[in-house]
Order: structure tokens, then C-alpha cells, then sequence
């Protein structure tokens, strides 16, 4: 996989004119925030060595390069996921491939469903420790010594200054915001109501299909991370009757997206 590494690097690298400080990873109805990277330079998945090519409605799948916040960025639009059958290794591929770049930061963001009871439809939260619920390990197999330690600790994953840093932003901008845990699963079922009362069981408080592998194996290698989810839906619905789309997910974090990108530009300028 080195070596797979070291070849896409080496294309993006031919293509760009600065190396990205910041890795930026856009969620399901979360792409908008590519549109604001000045001087941007596209790269499309399907033309870069050793990627996969991402398959879900509403994932554009490029690759975004330029300038945000007055930092130099790459933000993928579009995400690899555990339950279009790619195997971990490929859908973390592209966060090793940011820190070949240069990449030493890492931002993710999710759309989730919400199991505080607390949480609202279109509420905010930063990600202050997840649960890993995927049956597929990011970081099975022989470890790359070169990229980070067998064993990783995992008490200090998401960063606790880019925390304190976004929760002033959000404070100065009347957005109001939740703390909370989020474990990822597999998917693409959502969660029967007993799946939901367990997790809330295990302490967590959104759940998703994403974020926590990209997570793993950027703390692996060493990067800074800040994590947050857009709560398209609750886990308990007020109307019975209804349930939860696809379709409604992105319409909520469509809707969502210019508080998270106030929120995610404030912090990049200040990372
Ligand atoms: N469960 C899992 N993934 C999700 C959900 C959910 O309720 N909402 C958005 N992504």
C-alpha cells in the first residue's frame, strides 16, 4: 500500500501549485463548502491513479485544492463508504494520501441521526469522541511502521483546542451547538428503534455510516482532527408515521451546510 500511497501522491502532486496544510472531508449534503476554496483546482476520482471511484447519489467525488480561510486546503467532495463495498483500506486511502501531500489537519463532517434526546432535526454537533461499531478494523493487517505505531492510543483523538475554538465561533455567531459522541456503523441499513436504544445505551449520541475509519487513520498517522455531524434526523420521530430518506437526510444537511461552513472557514482561519 506504500507504494500505492507514493504513486497518487506523486500525481496530485504534478497537478497542484501548493501543498494542502488542511485535509477536508464533505459529508452527504455537505459539499457546498468546496464551492467557497479560492483559486480551486479539480480533480475528479476517477481520473486519479489508485483511487475508487465513489457510487452514491449526491457524492460528487472530486478532489477540491486552493485556498480557504487563508490556508491552503483539499477538501474531498465526496467520500468512500464501508457499505459500498469497499474494503477499509481503500476508504481510508485518501486520508493517507492527504498527509503524502502535506496534510497535517484533518476536518470530517457527517450527516448522523440523533439519539440525544436533546437533539433536534438540522442541530449541530462536534464530534468529542466516537465509537468504533464497523466490523472491519481501518488498521488490521501488517502496520506501517513509516505511517505510525501498532498500537495507537486513543484518548486524545479529536483535538481539544480546535473544540474550545469552535464552540467560540458558533457562541459569536448566535449558532447554537452540542458536544457529543458518534459511533459509526456499517450500513446502509439505519437503525431499527432497538439499535437506536442501544446505542444511546453505549453512551453515544449521533450515529452514521462514516467518518469514524478516516478518523482512525489520521490519528494513526499523526494528524490534528476536528469532527462534526449535521443531526438530519432523531431517532425517536414525533410523527410515527414517518420515516427517514435519503432524500430528507441531504434536504437537512443542504439546509444545515452555511452554519457548518461558517463554523468549519472560522476555525480553518484560526488552526
Ligand atoms: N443512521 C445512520 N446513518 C445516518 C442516519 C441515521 O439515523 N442519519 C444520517 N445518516
Amino acid at each position: 500500500m506504500l507504494n500505492k500511497y507514493k504513486e497518487t501522491a506523486d500525481f496530485i502532486n504534478l497537478k497542484i501549485k501548493h501543498q494542502p496544510e488542511i485535509g477536508i472531508i464533505l459529508g452527504s449534503g455537505l459539499g457546498g463548502l468546496g464551492n467557497k476554496i479560492k483559486n480551486p483546482i479539480f480533480i475528479k476520482y476517477s481520473d486519479i491513479p489508485n483511487f475508487p471511484v465513489s457510487t452514491v447519489e449526491g457524492h460528487s467525488g472530486q478532489l477540491i485544492f486552493g485556498e480557504l480561510g487563508g490556508k491552503q486546503v483539499v477538501a474531498m467532495q465526496g467520500r468512500f463508504h464501508y457499505y459500498e463495498g469497499y474494503d477499509m483500506k481503500f476508504v481510508t486511502f485518501p486520508v493517507r494520501v492527504m498527509k503524502f501531500l502535506g496534510a497535517d489537519k484533518l476536518i470530517v463532517s457527517n450527516a448522523a441521526g440523533g439519539m440525544n434526546p436533546k437533539f433536534r432535526q438540522g442541530d449541530l454537533m462536534i464530534i468529542n469522541d466516537h465509537i468504533n461499531n464497523f466490523p472491519e478494523h481501518p488498521l488490521r493487517g501488517k502496520n506501517i511502521d513509516e505511517l505510525g505505531v501498532r498500537f495507537p492510543d486513543m484518548s486524545k483523538v479529536y483535538h481539544a483546542e480546535y473544540i474550545r475554538i469552535a464552540e467560540e465561533i458558533a457562541k459569536a455567531n448566535n449558532i447554537s451547538i452540542h458536544q457529543g459522541i458518534y459511533i459509526g456503523s456499517s450500513g446502509p441499513t439505519l437503525e431499527t428503534p432497538a439499535e437506536y436504544r442501544l446505542f444511546r445505551t453505549f453512551g453515544a449520541d449521533a450515529t452514521g455510516m462514516s467518518t469514524v475509519p478516516e478518523v482512525i487513520v489520521a490519528h494513526h498517522q499523526g494528524m490534528k482532527i476536528f469532527g462534526m455531524s449535521v443531526i438530519t434526523n432523531e431517532s425517536v420521530r414525533e410523527n410515527p408515521d414517518e420515516i427517514t430518506t435519503h432524500e430528507e437526510v441531504q434536504d437537512v444537511a443542504g439546509l444545515v451546510e452555511p452554519k457548518m461552513t461558517k463554523i468549519i472557514v472560522g476555525l480553518i482561519e484560526r488552526m
